[in-house]
């Protein structure tokens, strides 16, 4: 049987938490489709071609893993991969309500798409794309949190000399 598991996102950038969720999932699928949503509501700090790359050399390693980049709807996209599983990482209650939205929304979608949530290492819940922006921006220090590439990539961008 050809499992075949949607982890949509910003990634925005791209974070061990993200590793973390794709990693787990790799033990009930058999293949994960990586999918950068090309439209979101704010700005990224990475434009999609840089979200795609920064991808694709994190889960270089991995044959099971895919990174594609979708437009649209999540549940159109579901169809056209013949995916039958959404992966979402859930590490809080505030997670929670905008998760559960979300999913019973892409059910009424597409009635066969189940959203599968999955924990994050605890040591990994605290962890955000926005908070890593945020601390990159300031010059902290952001090496446990993200790929080597994911940091060279922010100490570029924001010309810091992370030591
Ligand atoms: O990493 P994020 O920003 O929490 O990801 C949100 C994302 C991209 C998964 C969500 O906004 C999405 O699925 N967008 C695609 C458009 C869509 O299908 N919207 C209806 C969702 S019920």
């Amino acid at each position: 049987m050809n499992r075949i598991a949607i982890y949509p996102g910003s990634f925005d950038p791209v974070t061990r938490g993200h590793e973390d969720i794709v990693e787990r999932s790799l033990q009930f699928a058999d293949r994960i489709i990586v999918a950068v949503a090309v439209s979101l509501s704010k700005a990224p700090l990475f434009s999609l071609e840089e979200r795609l790359r920064l991808l694709n050399e994190v889960f270089s390693g991995e044959s099971r893993v895919e990174v594609r980049s979708f437009d649209g709807l999540l549940a159109n996209f579901a169809r056209q991969c013949d995916a039958h599983l959404v992966i979402r990482g859930l590490r809080a209650v505030s997670d929670f309500e905008y998760e559960l939205q979300m999913a019973l929304m892409n059910r009424r979608l597409h009635s066969e798409l189940e959203t599968v949530f999955l924990m994050p290492a605890v040591d990994l819940t605290f962890l955000s794309s926005s908070l890593v922006r945020e601390v990159a921006s300031l010059g902290g220090d952001v090496g446990a949190f993200v790929h080597p590439a994911v940091e060279r990539a922010l100490r570029a961008r924001f010309n810091n000399d992370i030591q």
